[in-house]
C-alpha cells in the first residue's frame, strides 16, 4: 500500500527537480552567448595610420546662411591644472577641421583688412611651396562644398564656388586670379600655417596666411624658419614638447588628423594685436578698464598631412569667451585664478599675465566666492582640470546642428569687435613699428 502523504512528497521533489533542472538549463543557454574574454587586441595607437589609411571625408551639415548668424561653435574651456607643458594634442573628427560660427563674417571682413593693410606682413609663401599651397586651397574648397553645402554652391563642380555668407563668387578657373592664400583666406575663417620637410629632414614653415597672429609674435619673422626656431620663444620647448612634436611628424600621416588649444587673456576682441601684446614691456593694464571687460582668447589649433604634397597643415582659429559668461561653470573662475598666479614661470611670463593679474584678482575672488554661495562649488572643491575637458560642461547639451550658444548666458562680441576694430589702426602702426625694429616678438619673453 501507497502511503498518500509519501505520494505527495514525491510528487513534490520531482516538481522541485524539474524547475531547478529548468533554471539551469536556462542558465546554461545564457552563457554559451556570452562571448568569451576577447583574446588580446593590439592596443590601437591613437596616432600613426598607415600611409593607405583613406582621408575621412566631412558628413554634410545643412546649416543656412541664417542660421550661422545665430550659431555658437563648440565652448572650448582649454584650462588644464595642474598646467605641465605638454602638446596636449586630441583626435579631430574631421567635420569640425573647418568650424562655422556667427563671428564668420566678422573674420572674414576683417581678414581683408588685414591683407589690405599689411599684406605680406600676414600672407606670404617662399618658392617651392606652390604646390602644397594649391592643395590647401583644393582641399579647403572640397571641405567647404562637402560640409556645408548650403552655405558654399558651385554650378560647375567647384570651378566658381559662391560663398553664400559674403556672397562673393570665388572662380578657380586657371590661371588663378590670385595666391591660393587669398582664396583660402575668403572661404574660411582659420588661420594657415604651410609647413614642408626640407632634404634635411628638418620642418620649415613654408607659406602662411595669418592674419589673426594675436600679437605676440611677427609672422613675417617666422616664415623660412624651422619649427625650433618658430618655438623659440614658447617656454620649456625644448624640455617638453620637442620631443614628443618630432616624434609625432615622423609618423603623422594623411588620415592622422588633430586638434588642439592655448589660450591667453586680454580685454579686447581684436584679432591681428590684442591689447595684452601692444602693452610695452613691464606696463600694466590700465586701472579704468572694468574686470568684467576681461576675455580668454582661446587658439583652437588642428595639424593635418596633405597627401600630395606632403605639407602639414596647422590652422589656428582664435575664439573669444568673456569671464562673466563663464562665471557659473563651475571651476572655471577657480582655474583662472589659479593658473594666472600659480603656472609656471615661463607661461605666466609668455602671456604676460603679470600686467594685469592683480586688476582682476579682487573680481575673480568674487565669483569664486559667488559659485560657493550657490552651491556650485565648496570650499573645498579641488581645483582640477574640467572632466569635459577641452569643452564646457554644456557640450553634451547640443549637437552640430543645433550649434552650441551658452545656455545661461548666450554673449554675441560682434558689435565690440566692430568698434575696436575701427580704432585700433594707430596701435597697430605704432606697435609694429617697435615690432619690426626688434625684429621679432613684440612682448619681449
Ligand atoms: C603638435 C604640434 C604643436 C604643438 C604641441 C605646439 C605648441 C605650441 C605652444 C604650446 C605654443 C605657445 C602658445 C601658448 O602656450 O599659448 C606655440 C606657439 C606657436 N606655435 Fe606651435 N605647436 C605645434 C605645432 C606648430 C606648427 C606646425 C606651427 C607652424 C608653423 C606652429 C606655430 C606656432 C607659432 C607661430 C607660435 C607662436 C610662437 C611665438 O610666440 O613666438 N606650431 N606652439
Amino acid at each position: 500500500m501507497v502511503d498518500i502523504s509519501d505520494y505527495n512528497e514525491l510528487v513534490k521533489a520531482v516538481l522541485a527537480i524539474s524547475v531547478l533542472l529548468t533554471i539551469f538549463k536556462f542558465i546554461f543557454e545564457k552563457y554559451k552567448t556570452i562571448p568569451k574574454k576577447a583574446e588580446k587586441q593590439p592596443r590601437r595607437k591613437s596616432y600613426g595610420s598607415s600611409p593607405d589609411d583613406p582621408i575621412p571625408k566631412p558628413t554634410p551639415l545643412y546649416i543656412t546662411p541664417e542660421q550661422v548668424k545665430t550659431r555658437d561653435d563648440r565652448p572650448w574651456r582649454p584650462f588644464r591644472w595642474p598646467y605641465h607643458q605638454t602638446m596636449s594634442i586630441c583626435k579631430l573628427n574631421i567635420n569640425h577641421w573647418l568650424d562655422m560660427d556667427k563671428y564668420y563674417y566678422d573674420y572674414i571682413k576683417e581678414k581683408e583688412r588685414v591683407l589690405h593693410s599689411y599684406g605680406p606682413d600676414n600672407f606670404d609663401s617662399l618658392p617651392g611651396s606652390e604646390e602644397a599651397c594649391l592643395e590647401l586651397m583644393e582641399t579647403v574648397k572640397e571641405h567647404m562644398l562637402l560640409r556645408y553645402p548650403l552655405l558654399f554652391t558651385s554650378k560647375d563642380n567647384g570651378v566658381h564656388v559662391k560663398n553664400e555668407l559674403t556672397g562673393e563668387v570665388l572662380d578657380f578657373s586657371l590661371p588663378l586670379k590670385e595666391n591660393p592664400l587669398v582664396y583660402v583666406s575668403k572661404m574660411a575663417k582659420e588661420d594657415f600655417y604651410i609647413v614642408l620637410q626640407g632634404e634635411d629632414g628638418v620642418h620649415r614653415l613654408v607659406a602662411a596666411a595669418v592674419p589673426f597672429p594675436g600679437g605676440s609674435f611677427g609672422i613675417k619673422y617666422k616664415l623660412g624658419k624651422t619649427l625650433d626656431v618658430i618655438h623659440t620663444e614658447v617656454p620649456y620647448y625644448k624640455e617638453k614638447l620637442k620631443p614628443s612634436m618630432e616624434k609625432w611628424f615622423a609618423k603623422m600621416q594623411p588620415a592622422d588628423l588633430v586638434e588642439r588649444a592655448s589660450w591667453y587673456i586680454s580685454w579686447d576682441h581684436k584679432l591681428l594685436l590684442n591689447n595684452v601684446y601692444a602693452l610695452k614691456e613691464g606696463d600694466k593694464v590700465e586701472t579704468d578698464i572694468q574686470p568684467t571687460q576681461f576675455n580668454v582668447r582661446v587658439e583652437r589649433q588642428t595639424l593635418r598631412r596633405l597627401p600630395k604634397s606632403r605639407a602639414i597643415i596647422f590652422t589656428n582659429h582664435p575664439v573669444f569667451y568673456s569671464i562673466e559668461e563663464m562665471k557659473d561653470e563651475p571651476l572655471v573662475p577657480s582655474l583662472i585664478r589659479k593658473i594666472i598666479y600659480e603656472a609656471p614661470e615661463g607661461i605666466c611670463k609668455y602671456k604676460n599675465f603679470e600686467s594685469f593679474r592683480d586688476h582682476i584678482l579682487p573680481y575673480l575672488n568674487e565669483l569664486v566666492d559667488r559659485q560657493i554661495d550657490l552651491g556650485l562649488i565648496t570650499a573645498e572643491t579641488p581645483v582640477k582640470t574640467l572632466s569635459t575637458y577641452p569643452f564646457a560642461l554644456f557640450i553634451k547639451e547640443s549637437d552640430d546642428t543645433k550649434g552650441w550658444s551658452n545656455p545661461k548666458y548666450p554673449g554675441n562680441y560682434s558689435g565690440e569687435f566692430k568698434k575696436e576694430i575701427e580704432t585700433a589702426d594707430v596701435l597697430e602702426k605704432e606697435t609694429y613699428a617697435r615690432t619690426a625694429k626688434m625684429g621679432d616678438i613684440i612682448f619681449a619673453a
